[in-house]
This record gives structure tokens, C-alpha cells and sequence, in this order.
């Protein structure tokens, strides 16, 4: 049975993919710090998020996530969070129309900058260095002395994600997610788009929609058509950090992590009894859990009773992470488990981290039809077993990258090493991530159509 939680209660449980720290008192100092910072995000914020996933938990909205896979120090520029922003509302809109359902959008963003390694070193030739761990560990130079982990990058970290948040939030609220013009953009990508063709009669009903609601009255002049709700979201990796931004609300009374709206757990840090799932279980927080191939369908109950026991829908996001050729067997077990027993969770699809492959030139990239696949696969699953397929989960940029193989515009190996920026794990560009969109939309649509599914949920 879990103990008295606290939010430094993690610190007695055992730890994985934590970075060693050469100077302790360093790092407690620079905790202290951040505990007098103001809070990224305010609590009700964070419920209104969860009650958002409640909906999506009941088969009644849909959840769009993605970001960057790791944000980077040097790449900091409003452009990029403009960019990506956008290529979040352009998706969002297509898949509106396409389940005629509410999306919420969920940025990787304004804090994902913490990433888990498959290997702690990192081998070139004769040289081994400690593995890169994201902005806020350490640097990316395959020097000795970037990769030493320095706790003073939390502070340029909390310093990022706070402009990015501000931006963010003048984005949304501003007029600049006007529903008209997020439209316009998609009109100028169907008319970019080598499959622009495929995409344009529903594009172009999209449109029509947007000139009956003005025809309406339900015109730029409505909060509804001029605004939106976007909210933060990163892996709660760095528990230090974390618990430094943790803070009782005080019109609840309750804990929150005030860095982001959505905190998840990643694949190699959810150990029933380690101390990110320990970490987690207490704040108050919308979360989610990566779910990859090892997993099985006991571990999954008994974590999801740790993290969500009084079964909240819209507390829990399960993030399916199989690979395209490990869904088919390793998601409907789970599925079929959470069903038989009652939980309350939103499935979502993360169809990037079981896809990734070396090129023959040595490039980590995700053949863009393995990805869609994936994504196929679970609405399929989730069809078939009368479940609500509740999202995506993705890597993506709104800058025009080549990392990921396919897509319309058909990146190849010899394309790749154009634009290949990432700092971690490749991403979908912008195109590419409309065009899953489209796609997603067209699945949507289907389980709409569902009479199965419309029994079940
Ligand atoms: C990630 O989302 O960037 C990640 C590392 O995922 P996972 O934990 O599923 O491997
Ligand atoms: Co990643």
C-alpha cells in the first residue's frame, strides 16, 4: 500500500533515468529558488483541462497532443512556437469537423524539455560521454563539460516556458486562432500539398460550414469563433524540478504541479513503486501514462488504481506507444482489461516512439507510413472492441523540417539530412502533420458512423 504522499515523498522510492548532480547543494539552492517563483499555471486551469479529458473519457470530445520531443534552449524563437501552435489549431479544426465532436489541444510545449535515455553514456569512437538529457540537464556539445548536469539550466528552463506560455496564451486569446483564419491556412496547405486533391472536398466543406455559421450571426465577434483553450503539457521527469513548482491550491486546498496543465509519465520511468508513478499519484493534475509493448494488462490496472483511484474520468490519459508491429497484439489485452474492470480512462495513440529506425546513412527517423498505420490500427482496435478512441499524441513541428521518411511530399533518405534540426527524436513537419489530420479525420468520421460504438458509449 502507498504511504502518506508529500511532494517530496518520491525522494524514498527508487529512481530511474535520474541525472547525477556533481554539486547537491547547488541543486538544493536553485529548488529553493524556483519554490518562490510564481506558478507557470494556476490550478483551475488544470481542472478545467481534466474536465475536458472527462469528456473525452466518455467518448464525447477528442484529444489533440503534440509538440516538440524536446524544446531546446538554442532554438527559442517566437516563429517556432507561432509555428507550431498554428500546425496544433489546423489540426484540431479538421478533426472537429471530421468527428463532429469538440477537440482539446494539448501542446508538448512551455516545459518539455527533460528526456530519458535508452543508454547513459554516449559512444563516438574511442570517446564516452555522459547521454544528452535535454536542455534542462545538460548540453547537447559532445564535450566533457557540456554534458556535466547543471542544475542553474532549470532556471532558463522555467524562464523559456514562461515566455512560451505568455505567447501562448496572447495566441489564443488574442484573435489569432480565429477559426476563419486557421481556415485560410488549411486552404493554403490542401493548395501546396501534392495530395492536395484528396484533401480539398473536405476542406472545402469546411469552408462552407464557416460561411453558413456567419451567414448566422456567429461571426469573429464570439468568443467561440475568435478564441481557443490550449493548454501545456511535458514528461514529469526531472522530480526535483517538478516537486519545486508544486504548490497547494488555495481555492481547493489541493496539490497541483504548476508547471504544466498535464503532466504524463514516460515508458521507462513507471515502476509501481518507483518514484515518478509516486510523484504523480499525489498532484491533482490531469496526467498521462506512456503504455508500450512490455506492458501488461496487471501492471496497467494495478498503476491504473495507484494513479487513479477513485476512477476520475479525465485524470488518466493512457498513451499507446506500441510500434505498428506490436499494436495488433499489445493493445487489445490492455483495452480489454480496462473495459472488464470499469476504469474510466482516455485512449490515445502515440504512434511516433514505437516507430523509430536508422537509416543506412545513420539517421534516427519514422517512416510516415508505419506511423499512420499505428494510428489506423488503433482506431480499428478500439472499433472492434466498442472503446472510444480518444486522440493522438504526436512529435511534431509547424517548420517545414525533413526528419521523418514519406509523407506527400515524399522525404527520402537523401532528403532527410536537408532539414534534420531535432534535438532529440524526429519529428512530423508541418505538412506531414496536417496531412495525419486528414487522415485522423477520416477515421473519425468512421467511428462516428459506428452503430456499435454508439451503443457503447
Ligand atoms: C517522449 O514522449 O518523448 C518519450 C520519451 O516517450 P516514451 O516514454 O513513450 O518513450
Ligand atoms: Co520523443
Amino acid at each position: 500500500m502507498p504511504g502518506r504522499w508529500m511532494p517530496d515523498s518520491w525522494r524514498t522510492k527508487p529512481i530511474r533515468q535520474a541525472p547525477a548532480y556533481p554539486d547537491a547543494a547547488k541543486v538544493a539552492a536553485v529548488e529553493q529558488k524556483l519554490r518562490s517563483f510564481p506558478p507557470l499555471v494556476f490550478a483551475g486551469e488544470a481542472r478545467k483541462l481534466k474536465a475536458a479529458l472527462g469528456k473525452v473519457a466518455n467518448g464525447e470530445a477528442i484529444l489533440v497532443q503534440g509538440g516538440d520531443c524536446a524544446e531546446s534552449f538554442a532554438e527559442f524563437h517566437p516563429d517556432t512556437i507561432r509555428d507550431t501552435f498554428r500546425v496544433l489549431l489546423q489540426m484540431a479544426v479538421v478533426m472537429t469537423f471530421g468527428a463532429a465532436l469538440p477537440v482539446v489541444k494539448v501542446g508538448r510545449i512551455a516545459g518539455q524539455f527533460a528526456k530519458p535515455r535508452s543508454d547513459e553514456v554516449e559512444v563516438r569512437g574511442d570517446v564516452s560521454l555522459p547521454s544528452y538529457r535535454g536542455d534542462i540537464v545538460n548540453g547537447i556539445d559532445f564535450t566533457p563539460e557540456a554534458r556535466i548536469p547543471d542544475p542553474d539550466r532549470w532556471l532558463t528552463a522555467y524562464s523559456q516556458s514562461a515566455a512560451t506560455l505568455n505567447l501562448i496564451r496572447a495566441f489564443a486569446q488574442g484573435g489569432y486562432a480565429d477559426l476563419h483564419r486557421v481556415h485560410r491556412w488549411t486552404l493554403g496547405f490542401v493548395d501546396r500539398s501534392p495530395a492536395g486533391d484528396r484533401y480539398r472536398a473536405l476542406a472545402d466543406r469546411i469552408g462552407e460550414c464557416l460561411a453558413f455559421m456567419e451567414a448566422c450571426g456567429l461571426t469573429s465577434e464570439l468568443p467561440q469563433i475568435r478564441e481557443t483553450d490550449f493548454y501545456t503539457s511535458h514528461e514529469a521527469l526531472l522530480l526535483g524540478f517538478e516537486e519545486s513548482m508544486t504548490r497547494i491550491d488555495s481555492t481547493s486546498g489541493d496539490w497541483y504541479d504548476t508547471s504544466a496543465h498535464m503532466l504524463w509519465i514516460g515508458d521507462r520511468t513507471r515502476q509501481l513503486d518507483g518514484a515518478h508513478v509516486e510523484f504523480l499519484r499525489g498532484v491533482r493534475n490531469p496526467i498521462g501514462l506512456k503504455c508500450g509493448p512490455s506492458l501488461e494488462a496487471d501492471d496497467l490496472l494495478r498503476l491504473i488504481d495507484r494513479l487513479n483511484p477513485q476512477n476520475e474520468a479525465g485524470r488518466l490519459t493512457l498513451i499507446a506507444r506500441m510500434g505498428a508491429d506490436k499494436i495488433a497484439n499489445g493493445l487489445p489485452p490492455l483495452v480489454r482489461a480496462v473495459e472488464r474492470e470499469g476504469r474510466r480512462v482516455v485512449w490515445t495513440s502515440d504512434p511516433m516512439h514505437g516507430n523509430t529506425v536508422k537509416t543506412a546513412s545513420g539517421f534516427k527517423t519514422r517512416p510516415f507510413d508505419r506511423i499512420l498505420s499505428e494510428v489506423r490500427q488503433f482506431f480499428d482496435i478500439h472499433r472492434a472492441e466498442g472503446t472510444w478512441a480518444g486522440g493522438v499524441h504526436l512529435e511534431l513541428t509547424g517548420t517545414d523540417v525533413t526528419e521523418c521518411l514519406g509523407g506527400a511530399q515524399a522525404i527520402d533518405d537523401a532528403t532527410l539530412q536537408n532539414r534534420y534540426h531535432t534535438h532529440c527524436d524526429p519529428r512530423l513537419n508541418g505538412a506531414q502533420a496536417i496531412e495525419l489530420a486528414f487522415l485522423v479525420a477520416e477515421e473519425l468520421k468512421q467511428s462516428r458512423t459506428n452503430p456499435r460504438l454508439a451503443e457503447a458509449v
